[in-house]
């Protein structure tokens, strides 16, 4: 038997396997929503299938209009060579274009159609089935070239939905649909559970050099969500079973640990050199120990160092791939080698390896989730993600999977940015003075929303208004009022306390907004108008000066004497003291001689009435005592 047909052959086992263990293997479509908008008689929602290439703009939805090729109809040349652009006019709906499965990979037909200006492809079966996954083809150098170039989703449909697509179109419809992905991830809460299917083998060509890109790549973005808590992320690895009869083979021996039960394909596809399948079990094995005990000392996110780490420094190129190599990883990364040890078990034991077995049995499909049979696969929230293993697309998917408004700051951040905020600014407020916008890109694609400046908060619909309220708002641009220096000075008609209006300041009369007039306060206030007063209007005030030395005294508006202004003042008080005193004193001097002068008339009275008889004589006696007795 030659090399090859030992391969096919080891192949078959492990297809075997897995089929032989899950009686009911199963593999999940994931599906986006097609929405067909127009025409009016086909109106309606459709399934279709998101294929595994190009990027799915999970959490957002896509609006194009469909055209569907006259010539090239399988998309298996460049449309090019037919004169065929799908590029569509300024301000029209992107295009989609639907071309016919066969003849070709599926990522060849969207690569052929991106070229050609396509936003997206939908490519309609040839045959009556459920909807299978589109994905790329697993050994092709050439392909692959082309494939990581792929930027635009594309979407398997049904054989009916896409000749009822193209009898609309031959007979002249427009016909446009919403692709949509919203759906496309489960979102009920505001954490993430996801899981990678990876492998440590560096040498399987396109797909692992690929994997090992993601990893390095999207690590920096994983242990940012893992630290924050906004994610669970666990690390898989899939191994296969040799069937009983074969265990004692040569080709089970070298692919296998703990007799037959776990194995790996060889990495060089060549079982007589280089490295075997075991060592690629053993060192994934290593890898979920890892994760295991970083896991238990609560720092799940070293894995990912580890992982990056031992890509960079014990690759199989450089005959490094192997225990020491791995030792020095997990020495300088301060892990318990030991506790990895002891977690990773006996290789020769004829019996289960406890987290080999948890990893098959975790392999087989559990609820919306099916078996995963594809390296790598990413679940996000129990659904395979299907698209570009690429960090912006799988922080997208992995983002649409937390609950809206939950989602952690990383997700707003650059890398998922949809950048609609460059274009016409999305059609949000801007106010270009302060170049402050509404338009903030999310994965989900941009929303108009008033934004907070500097802590200021913004007010408005987001789309033609938004204006600065609270505290702190004159800050922002002057609040959105009216402000002007000039000669030195600067006047403002925003008011910091006041919420909402605008106010000229003193001085000044206007609407507060575009525009605050000075006031000519010596012609229009009456100011500065008493006889010694010159009056000379300023921008935003006046002048009054007064003749001679007089002074100007601004509140009372009047002019005073400089020098004698205090002194006088200080005499006018003594003066009115004096004359108050002065008075005092008149007064008590009057009084007492009025009751002197009383007191002798009556005395005299007294005397004169013993001579002579008086016309009030018998009042006098009484008088007089009474006068006596007091004195
Ligand atoms: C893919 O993109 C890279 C960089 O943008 C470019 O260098 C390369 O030529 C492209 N490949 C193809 C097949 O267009
Ligand atoms: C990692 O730790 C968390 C709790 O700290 C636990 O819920 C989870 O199951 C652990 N994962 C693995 C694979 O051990």
């Amino acid at each position: 038997m030659g090399k090859s047909s030992w391969k096919l052959l080891f192949l078959g086992f492990m297809f075997l396997c897995l089929n032989v263990r899950n009686s009911v293997s199963r593999f999940v479509v994931e599906k986006n929503s097609l929405m067909v908008t127009s025409p009016e008689k086909i109106k309606g929602s459709h399934d279709s299938a998101i294929g595994n290439f190009g990027i799915p703009q999970y959490g957002g939805s896509m609006a194009g209009s469909v055209v569907y090729p006259k010539e090239n109809r399988k998309g298996c040349k460049g449309f090019d060579e037919f004169g065929i652009s799908f590029q569509s006019k300024p301000g029209a709906l992107p295009t989609f274009v639907l071309v016919d499965r066969g003849d070709c990979f599926f990522a060849l037909k969207v690569w052929n159609a991106q070229k050609a200006g396509a936003s997206a492809v939908l490519v309609a079966d040839d045959i009556e089935e459920a909807l299978i996954t589109m994905d790329t083809p697993e050994e092709d150098s050439s392909s692959a070239k082309y494939i990581e170039n792929i930027t635009i989703p594309s979407a398997l449909i049904d054989k009916g939905f896409g000749e009822t697509l193209k009898k609309e179109l031959s007979g002249g419809e427009m016909v446009n649909v919403n692709l949509d992905w919203r759906e496309a991830v489960p979102h009920p809460d505001d954490r993430v559970e996801y899981e990678l299917w990876t492998n440590s083998n560096d040498e399987c060509g396109v797909k692992c050099d690929m994997l090992m890109h993601f990893v390095k790549e999207f690590r920096g973005a994983a242990q940012i969500l893992e630290k924050g808590g906004y994610t669970q992320f666990t690390p898989h690895y899939i191994t296969w079973y040799c069937p009983q009869t074969f265990t004692l083979s040569r080709q089970c021996k070298s692919q296998c640990i703990n007799h037959g039960r776990y194995c790996a394909p060889d990495p060089e596809q060549d079982f007589s050199s280089g490295y075997e399948g075991k060592d690629v079990v053993l060192e994934n094995l290593r890898q979920l120990c890892v994760f295991r005990v970083a896991n238990e000392s609560k720092k799940p996110w070293v894995w990912w160092d580890y992982v990056t780490d031992f890509q960079i420094r014990c690759p199989m190129k450089e005959k490094k791939y192997n225990k020491d190599c791995a030792d020095s990883v997990i020495k300088s990364l301060g892990l318990d080698g030991q506790k990895i040890e002891k977690c990773m078990g006996d290789e020769q034991a004829d019996s289960d390896n406890p987290v080999l077995k948890d990893e098959q049995d975790a392999q087989v499909g559990k609820g919306s989730r099916g078996d995963v049979t594809i390296l790598p696969t990413l679940v996000v929230n129990n659904r395979q993600y299907r698209g570009k293993l690429e960090k912006g697309a799988v922080l997208k998917a992995i983002c649409s999977g937390f609950e809206e408004t939950t989602e952690p700051a990383v997700c707003l951040s650059g890398d998922v940015e949809t950048n609609e905020c460059l274009d016409n600014n999305g059609g949000c407020w801007k106010d270009i003075v302060a170049s402050i916008t509404a338009c903030k890109d999310t994965f989900r694609g941009r929303v108009c929303e008033c934004p907070v400046v500097d802590g200021v908060q913004f007010k408005g619909d987001g789309y033609n208004h938004c204006e600065v309220s609270g505290p702190g708002k004159c800050k922002i641009n002057n609040g959105g009022c009216w402000h002007e220096s000039k000669d030195g000075h600067t006047y403002s008609a925003c008011l910091d306390s006041e919420d909402g209006k605008c106010q000229c300041p003193q001085g000044f009369r206007g609407d507060g907004i575009k525009n605050c007039q000075d006031v000519d306060e010596c012609k229009e206030k009456k100011a500065c108008q008493c006889p010694e007063c010159s009056c000379k209007n300023t921008w935003g005030s006046y002048e009054c000066t007064c003749s001679g030395d007089l002074l100007y005294i601004r509140d009372h508006d009047t002019c005073i004497s400089k020098e004698a202004r205090e002194v006088r003042s200080a005499w006018a008080a003594v003066w009115v003291i004096l004359i108050g005193l002065a008075l005092a004193a008149g007064g008590a001097y009057l009084v007492y001689k009025y009751k002197l002068r009383r007191y002798m008339d009556s005395e005299i009275r007294a005397i004169m009435a013993q001579y002579m008889p008086l016309d009030s004589q018998s009042e006098v006696p009484n008088h007089t005592n009474d006068e006596h007795e007091r004195a």
